[in-house]
C-alpha cells in the first residue's frame, strides 16, 4: 500500500458511520501557548484545554495525522527506524468512548484494513502504580484477549504510562501495539522494547490524570483516549521494507542524493551488518541528509528560521549537518541543486497533504542561503583543522584539546558534533569532557541555556546499561547509610546521577522545593533538581 493510500484509509476508517470522527486541522510544529516544549511532540498538545471539560467545536471524536518532533532522537538518525520528525496518525475521544472501543478499533484497523495477521500483533499494557492506587490494567488485557491477542503476546509493564508532553498536563496509562515482523529480522524473543523484529507502532493512551507543577496528579473531569501511530513505521511494515528510508515516502529523496553524489545507496539488505564499512558509512549519510532536509523544509514552512538560539538553533544545526554530510559524500556536490531537487521530492509526496509545502520554493532558498554562509566558513575551518591535525601529529598526540574545539565552536560557529565527526574520521579523539564542562560554564554565565527537557524517547537502555532498579528508602532510613553513586550520565549538558537507593519518589513526588540535597557515601552533597524513573531506575537530575 502506498503512503497516500494509507492516509486515505485512515480518514475513511475514522469517518466511517460506526466511528464517526471529525478530522481536525493539524497543528504547526511550533506549539502554540506551551512554553515548556521546543516543538510539537504529540497530536494531543493542541487539545489540552479540552481535556479539562472545555467543549470542542468539532465534537468529542477527532482524528488526524500530525507532524511531530522528538529531538532527542537526533543522534539516532542513521539507524533504521528513527526520524527527528515523523507523522503521527492519531484519534481522540474527549470524554466519549474509552478502552473498549479504542483497543478494538486499533486492532480492527491493523488487522482488517492493514491486513496484518492477528498473530503478528503484540501489545504491552500498564502494570501498576502503588501511589496512584493503580493495578495492572486487566481491562485492557481482557479487551485485547477478546480481539484475538492472547496473553502470550501481551506484556504488562510499569513504563506503560504516557505524558505529559511538557512538564505539566494530561497523562495516563497506555497500551502499546507492536508488530512482529519476519523472523530474519531478529531473535525469537521479545525484549520488552522494540528491536528489528518487534516494531512499536501504535500507542493508545487512556488519559485520566493531570500532572501538576508540584508533581502531584489530579483526575481529569472525564476519561479520554489519545492514540498515536507512526505513519512512517506503518508504511515500512505495509511496504514490507526493512527500514523507513526504503519506503515510498523517502525513495525519491534518496534517488536525488544518489543522482547528485554519483553514489549508490547501498542495496536493500535484511541484515545491515552484512554491509561493508564503506556501505554503512554511505547509508548513514544518506539517511541524515534525507531526515534533516525534510524536517528543515517542514520547520521553515511553519515559520522557523535558522538562528543561534533554541528552536532556531536546532534548525541551523540540521541544515549545517545536512550540508556537511553532503560534502562528505562528494566534495564537489552541487548542494544548491540537491536541496532544490529534494524540495521537489518532498513537495510531490507531501504537498497535497501539507499545503504550505506546495509551490513554495522559498523554503529551499532559505536552506540554500544558510548553507552558503556555512560553506564560506567551512573552507576556512577545514584549512584550520588541517593545521591543527598536523600539529597534533607532530607531537604524536591523538587527541584534539578542548580549547581548540571551543575556539572552533566559538570563533567559527562550528557545532561540536561536526568537529567530532571530522576528528573521528581522521581517527582522532576529542577532549569532549572538558569541552562540555567549559561550555556549561560559558552557558551559565550568559544565562543562555534552555532548560533540558526529559523525554521517554531517549534510548535510556543505552545509558543505563541494564543497571539494577533503584531501591526506594524513606529519609529516616537513609541516615543509616548514604546512597552510593552508581552511574553518572550526561546528555546535552544535563547531568544525571543514578544511586543504588533514593529517598525521592519519582514522578509522583511529594516534594515541593525547587532543589533537594543528597549526601553521598563520601560526604559530597549533591543538589538534585528533579527525579524521573525509567525501567525502575531513578534518574536524578543534578545541578
Ligand atoms: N500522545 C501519545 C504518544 O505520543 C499517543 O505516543
Amino acid at each position: 500500500m502506498k503512503s497516500e493510500q494509507i492516509r486515505k484509509e485512515w480518514s475513511k476508517f475514522w469517518e466511517d458511520k460506526t466511528r464517526n470522527h471529525k478530522q481536525l486541522s493539524p497543528a504547526p510544529l511550533v506549539p502554540q501557548g506551551d512554553k515548556t516544549s521546543l516543538f510539537t511532540v504529540a497530536g494531543m498538545q493542541q487539545l489540552v484545554p479540552y481535556l479539562s471539560g472545555k467543549p470542542h467545536e468539532d465534537g468529542t471524536r477527532l482524528y488526524n495525522i500530525q507532524k511531530c518532533v522528538r529531538t532527542p532522537d537526533i543522534d539516532e538518525i542513521g539507524d533504521e527506524r528513527h526520524l527527528t520528525m515523523f507523522e503521527m496518525m492519531w484519534n481522540w475521544s474527549l470524554g466519549d468512548y474509552f478502552k473498549k472501543e479504542s483497543i478494538t478499533w486499533s486492532v480492527e484497523f491493523l488487522h482488517n484494513v492493514c491486513k496484518i495477521p492477528l498473530e503478528k500483533i503484540w501489545a504491552t499494557i500498564f502494570l501498576w502504580n502503588k501511589d496512584l492506587g493503580l493495578e495492572e490494567d486487566k481491562e485492557a488485557r481482557k479487551i485485547l484477549n477478546e480481539c484475538g491477542i492472547s496473553d502470550s503476546r501481551i506484556r504488562a509493564m510499569e513504563e506503560n504510562w504516557w505524558g505529559p508532553a511538557g512538564e505539566v498536563g494530561p497523562c495516563g496509562p497506555d497500551c502499546e501495539f507492536y508488530v512482529d515482523r519476519w523472523e530474519e529480522f531478529g531473535k525469537d524473543d521479545w525484549l520488552l522494547d522494540e528491536n528489528d523484529r518487534y516494531t512499536e507502532i501504535w500507542n493508545n493512551v487512556f488519559m485520566e490524570f493531570y500532572k501538576n507543577q508540584d508533581k502531584s496528579f489530579t483526575p481529569l473531569p472525564a476519561q479520554n483516549v489519545d492514540t498515536g501511530m507512526g505513519l512512517e513505521r506503518l508504511v515500512m511494515i505495509l511496504q514490507w521494507q526493512k527500514t523507513i528510508f526504503e519506503t515510498d515516502l523517502f525513495e525519491w529523496i534518496i534517488k536525488v542524493i544518489e543522482n547528485q553524489t554519483w553514489l549508490k545507496y547501498p542495496p536493500y539488505t535484511v541484515d545491515e551488518d552484512k554491509l561493508n564499512k564503506e556501505e554503512k558509512w554511505i547509508t548513514r549519510r544518506f539517511r541524515i541528509i534525507t531526515d534533516h532536509i525534510r524536517w528543515s523544509l517542514f520547520l521553515i514552512s511553519d515559520g522557523v528560521l535558522p538562528s543561534n538560539e533554541w528552536r532556531w538553533y536546532v534548525l541551523r544545526r540540521l541544515i549545517r549537518r545536512a550540508f556537511y554530510n553532503m560534502y562528505l559524500l562528494n566534495k564537489d556536490i552541487d548542494y544548491k541543486k540537491t536541496v532544490k531537487e529534494i524540495y521537489k521530492a518532498v513537495e510531490e509526496k507531501y504537498g497535497q497533504f501539507r499545503t504550505n509545502l506546495q509551490n513554495n520554493e522559498t523554503l529551499s532558498d532559505i536552506i540554500i542561503t544558510e548553507m552558503e554562509k556555512f560553506e564560506r566558513t567551512i573552507s576556512k575551518w577545514l584549512k584550520l583543522l588541517e593545521e591543527i591535525i598536523k600539529t597534533i601529529e607532530d607531537v604524536n598526540s591523538d587527541t584534539i584539546e578542548w580549547e581548540v574545539i571551543f575556539k572552533l565552536y566559538d570563533t567559527y560557529g562550528f557545532p561540536f558534533e561536526l568537529t567530532k565527526e571530522i576528528a573521528e574520521e581522521k581517527e582522532l579523539k576529542v577532549d569532549e569532557k572538558w569541552f562540555k564542562k567549559y561550555m556549561q560554564e560559558a552557558k551559565n554565565k550568559s544565562k543562555a541555556n534552555a532548560k533540558w527537557v526529559f523525554s521517554r524517547w531517549i534510548d535510556w537502555a543505552k545509558y543505563l546499561d541494564w543497571i539494577k532498579p533503584t531501591e526506594f528508602v524513606w529519609y529516616d532510613n537513609l541516615e543509616l547509610e548514604n546512597p552510593k553513586l552508581l552511574k553518572e550520565i550526561e546528555i546535552d549538558w544535563q547531568k544525571i546521577y543514578v544511586f543504588n537507593k533514593t529517598p525521592f519518589y519519582a514522578e509522583w513526588g511529594w516534594q515541593t522545593a525547587d532543589t533537594w540535597e543528597i549526601e553521598l557515601d563520601d560526604g559530597t552533597v549533591v543538589k538534585v533538581q528533579d527525579v524521573k524513573k525509567v525501567a525502575g531506575v531513578y534518574l536524578h537530575f543534578v545541578e
